[in-house]
């Protein structure tokens, strides 16, 4: 009998599940009785009614999905739109929308690099930059995690073209990266920036305009930018915004742009009135930093082991595991979502439950998932 083509996969279920980092699918019912720290909403806005109406509205409008690729019947005016106001609300010249921040940074990776380029990156960056870098036929040096000195060594003295690509806010830790200091390396060696701003727009920068503004870099030259509308801005889709030809470039030769359907209209106008909604109530940023750091002192004066974070992520280190699983599980029977992340999808090995501050947590609601997340703590997290 013929060996089934499928059975290796056995031998690896069991390795994960002897390792205790076997992953599993939670369908979420529309009306969850648990306060939500573990989603990237960190504004509140992905069921605010402004957000919401103008989804349902576009889908009844322009229909459920874009019907084709951006450059055949994929774009329409809201996608013009929408790139319009985020390019001039983060101070770019340009912007260009795609259907996954995922998408966007494997387009600005691959598309701004070639063979006999050079990539340099950080090694904490999100999982696709790096597969932007391995798929972008350029020589990629990952360089240890934010250290403007080292990405200086890796680019000094290359002739050609040069790309250094760090995230902003870094995922699993929310630490951020030195982005003043890696753009004079960059603008002295002749490299271009490129940052992942997922977790800085709508956070960090005046009225949450990201974390390039807020270190004075939006629209600087050689300074390219990707964001995703997935998270402060509570849809769905990405962008990459830079400068004009940059964005022509990218219409021009980036796959995940040309050969991807475009965003539906309902998650490009979900994002639009998100934004638009940010533009008008500035002060949601500031309240989410504010929020995310109280978390933080009152889970570090509980002597748990967390970083101070730069901007809405905050992770809690856990002994092994299996002891993060088992904690992120009380936390859920105690009412309280949070997020849990271990080996593979952290690239030092160790285990965390990963926080997200929402700017519209209240006070008893931080109270309430700080008693949760202190009382469930395991053995060893202290
Ligand atoms: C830093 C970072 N970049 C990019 C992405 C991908 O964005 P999207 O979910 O819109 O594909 C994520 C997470 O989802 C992220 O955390």
């Amino acid at each position: 009998m013929p060996r089934d083509p499928f059975d290796w996969i056995d031998a690896r279920a069991e390795d994960r599940r002897r390792a205790g980092l076997v992953r599993t699918l939670r369908p979420r019912p529309a009306e969850s009785r648990l306060l939500d720290l573990a989603s990237n909403d960190y504004l509140g806005l992905a069921r605010h009614p402004e957000v919401t109406d103008a989804a349902a509205r576009a889908a009844v409008r322009w229909g459920a999905g874009s019907t084709g690729s951006r450059l055949v019947t994929g774009t329409t005016e809201l996608h013009a739109e929408l790139e319009a106001e985020l390019a001039a609300f983060c101070g770019f010249e340009a912007a260009l929308v795609f259907a996954t921040g995922y998408a966007a940074n494997l387009a600005a990776v691959t598309a701004l690099s070639a063979p006999g380029s050079l990539i340099v990156s950080d090694a904490a960056n999100h999982a696709s930059l790096i597969d932007g870098c391995r798929l972008a036929r350029a020589e990629t040096v990952v360089v240890p995690h934010r250290d403007p000195g080292a990405f200086h060594k890796a680019l000094d003295g290359h002739g050609g073209f040069a790309l250094a690509v760090t995230d902003s806010v870094f995922s699993v830790d929310g630490d951020a990266a030195p982005l003043s200091q890696l753009a004079a390396v960059c603008a002295e060696s002749g490299a271009a920036l490129l940052v992942d701003d997922a977790h800085g727009l709508g956070v960090l920068g005046d009225g949450g305009r990201g974390a390039l503004a807020a270190a004075g870099l939006s629209g600087a030259p050689g300074v390219v930018c990707t964001v995703t509308l997935s998270k402060s801005l509570g849809s769905q889709g990405g962008a990459v915004l830079g400068p004009a030809r940059v964005i022509e470039h990218l219409v021009n030769s980036a796959r995940t742009f040309i050969f991807d359907t475009g965003l539906a209209p309902a998650s490009a106008a979900g994002a639009l009135a998100a934004l638009r909604l940010l533009r008008g109530e500035p002060g949601r940023a500031a309240r989410a930093r504010a929020v995310a750091r109280e978390l933080h002192r009152r889970l570090t004066a509980a002597g748990l082991d967390s970083a101070a974070p730069d901007a809405c992520v905050l992770s809690v280190r856990a002994p092994q595991p299996q002891a993060a699983v088992r904690w992120a599980a009380d936390c859920r029977a105690a009412g309280i979502a949070v997020g849990c992340f271990r080996p593979p999808s952290v690239p030092d090995g160790i285990s965390r439950l990963r926080l997200s501050a929402r700017a519209d947590m209240t006070e008893s609601e931080i109270t309430e998932a700080c008693e949760v997340i202190i009382r469930t703590a395991p053995e060893g997290s202290r």
